[in-house]
C-alpha cells in the first residue's frame, strides 16, 4: 500500500495530528444522508437530532399531519376512490367512544353491549372475529417453543445500540413502526429494512383506531403505506395502538391485505416510571415468561409479548433479556417467520426465511442490502396470502417521499394510554 510520504518521512506525530484524523473521522460517522452513514451514529443525542431528507420533504403536501388523526388528503383522488371501493367490505360499526384532543381513548360515555357484538379487542380480548370473513388475530403461534419476537412503536431514532446489538447476535425482530415516525426517522425506518427485519405497521398517528370515523381508520392505513415510500416496501401485517380493534377496523386492515397481529402478554415496559410501574415490574414480567418457557408453557403453540423500541428504557430491557428468552424458548424469531410468511412484501423481489430455515441458521435470504451477507439461496417465497385481499393494491401509487423533515414531531413518548370505559373503571390499555 502506498502512503502519502508525510506518514513515512515523519517518525513522530503530534497529537494535533491525531486530533485532525479523529475529527475527519467523526465528519465522516455523521453522514446524515445515508442509512449506512446514520446507522454509524452512536451517541443518542445525535441520533435525535433532527435532519433534512429531501423525499419525505418533497412529498409532505401529499400526506396529512404527522402525529394528527390521518384524513385523505383534498387532492389525492387516488386515495378517495379506493376508499370508496373498499366501503362494501366494511361492516356497519360506528365509531366508539371519542378521540380527544389528549390522544386518549375515552369510551366513558359509550354502551357497548356485554354479547361483544364487534369483537372488540379493548372490552373482552376478543380476537375471533364475528364478522364473515375476517381472519382471527394472531396472538400465539403455531410453532412450540417460539417467541414471537418483535418491538412497537419505531422506528426510535436512538435505536442503533439496540439495533446493533440484534445485528451482532443475528437476531432478526418483527418491527411494527408508526407511519410519524418513519416520517420523522426515514433513515431509522430503512435501517430496519436493511438489517433484515420484518416490518410492520403501527398505524399513522398511533390513535385508539375503534374511535375513528371510516375514513379516518382508511387513511391510518392508507398513509402508512409511506412506508413503502421510505423504504420500497408494502408491509402486509400490522398492530393496533393499544390493542384498540374492532371488526370494523378488521376489515379495513384486510382490505390493505394487513394480518392483525396482537400479543398474550405484555411486558409492561411503556409504563415504566408511570402509574407505579417500576423497572423491577417489568423486570418481572420478563423473567415470568422466561419461568413459563422453562416450564413448558409453549411445548405445543408458541406465543407473543408486547415490547417496545420507545425509549432507551425499554430497548435496554430487551438487551438484557434477549439470551435468557432464546435459551428458555428455543426459538425467537420474527412473527412472519414463526408463520412460514416468506414473502413479508406485496413487492416480491423481498423474502424471509421459513421457519426451518431461520431455526437452522440462515436468518435472512433475498432482498434487501442488509440480508446479503447471510444469505443462502433466494428461498422459496411463495406468497402465503394469509389475510390478504384482492384489494391489497400499493396502497399510494402516487408521490415519492414522504412528510416531514422532523419539523413537527411530538414524540411518541406524550401519548397517554388510558382509557375510561362506561362501567367507570379506568384500564390502562397498552400501547
Ligand atoms: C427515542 O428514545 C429516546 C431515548 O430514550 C427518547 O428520548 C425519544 O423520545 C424517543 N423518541 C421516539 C420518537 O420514540
Ligand atoms: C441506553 O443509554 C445509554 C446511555 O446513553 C447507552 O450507553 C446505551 O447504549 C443505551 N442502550 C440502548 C439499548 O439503547
Ligand atoms: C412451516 O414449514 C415447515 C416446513 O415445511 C412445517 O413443518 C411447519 O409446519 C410450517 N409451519 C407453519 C406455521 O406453517
Ligand atoms: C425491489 O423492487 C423494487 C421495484 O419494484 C425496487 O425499487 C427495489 O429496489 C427492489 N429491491 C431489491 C432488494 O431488489
Ligand atoms: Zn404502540
Amino acid at each position: 500500500m502506498l502512503l502519502p510520504s508525510f506518514f513515512t518521512s515523519q517518525p513522530t506525530y503530534s497529537s494535533a495530528f491525531f486530533t485532525v484524523l479523529l475529527f475527519a473521522a467523526s465528519v465522516d460517522a455523521q453522514d446524515r444522508t445515508t442509512e449506512q452513514g446514520e446507522a454509524q451514529i452512536s451517541d443518542p443525542n445525535q441520533e435525535c437530532a433532527p435532519y433534512y431528507y429531501a423525499p419525505v420533504n418533497a412529498a409532505l403536501a401529499n400526506y396529512p399531519a404527522i402525529w394528527q388523526p390521518a384524513t385523505i388528503v383534498a387532492s389525492d383522488t387516488a386515495a378517495q376512490a379506493k376508499y370508496q371501493g373498499m366501503l362494501s367490505q366494511i361492516p356497519n360499526i360506528q365509531p366508539k367512544g371519542t378521540q380527544p384532543a389528549s390522544l386518549m381513548g375515552d369510551f366513558g360515555g359509550y354502551n357497548y353491549p356485554t354479547s361483544d357484538p364487534d369483537c372488540w379487542w379493548t372490552y373482552g380480548k376478543c380476537t375471533t372475529p364475528k364478522f364473515a370473513g375476517l381472519p382471527p388475530d394472531i396472538v400465539t403461534l403455531p410453532e412450540p417453543d417460539t417467541l414471537g419476537y418483535g418491538f412497537d412503536d419505531g422506528p426510535n431514532c436512538s435505536h442503533n445500540a439496540f439495533y446493533d446489538y440484534l445485528q451482532q447476535n443475528d437476531q432478526k425482530a418483527t418491527m411494527f413502526y408508526i407511519g410519524s415516525n418513519v416520517m420523522d426517522w426515514p433513515l431509522e425506518a430503512q435501517r430496519g429494512l436493511a438489517d433484515g427485519h420484518e416490518i410492520c405497521v403501527h398505524t399513522w398517528s398511533h390513535r385508539y383506531m375503534t374511535s375513528l370515523t371510516n375514513e379516518e381508520v382508511f387513511a391510518e392505513f392508507y398513509y402508512t403505506v409511506t412506508i413503502k415510500l421510505v423504504i420500497g416496501v408494502t408491509p402486509t401485517c400490522w398492530r393496533p395502538p393499544y390493542g384498540d380493534v374492532d371488526d370494523r377496523v378488521r376489515a379495513f386492515a384486510h382490505a390493505f391485505g394487513l394480518r392483525t397481529i396482537l400479543w398474550q402478554y405484555d411486558s409492561n415496559d411503556w409504563r415504566e416510571g408511570t402509574g407505579g410501574i417500576t423497572a423491577a415490574n417489568v423486570d418481572a414480567n420478563y423473567q415470568a415468561l422466561i419461568s413459563l418457557a422453562q416450564n413448558g408453557a409453549f411445548s405445543t403453540a408458541g406465543t407473543t409479548m408486547l415490547t417496545h423500541e420507545l425509549n432507551n428504557f425499554t430497548m435496554a430491557e430487551a438487551v438484557k433479556f434477549h439470551d435468557q428468552l432464546k435459551a428458555a424458548f428455543k426459538y425467537l424469531v420474527p412473527v412472519g417467520v414463526a408463520l412460514n410468511q416468506t414473502q413479508p412484501y406485496l413487492e416480491t423481489n423481498y423474502s424471509l426465511p421459513s421457519f426451518e430455515q431461520y431455526v437452522s441458521g440462515t436468518t435472512s435470504v433475498s432482498g434487501g442490502s442488509g440480508a446479503s451477507t447471510e444469505t443462502t439461496s433466494s428461498a422459496n417465497s411463495s406468497p402465503s396470502g394469509a389475510g390478504q385481499s384482492s384489494s391489497k393494491g400499493s396502497g399510494s401509487g402516487s408521490t415519492g417521499g414522504s412528510v416531514g423533515a422532523p419539523a413537527a414531531f411530538a414524540g411518541i413518548g406524550a401519548l397517554a394510554a388510558t382509557a375510561i370505559f362506561a362501567s367507570g373503571i379506568m384500564r390502562l390499555l397498552a400501547f
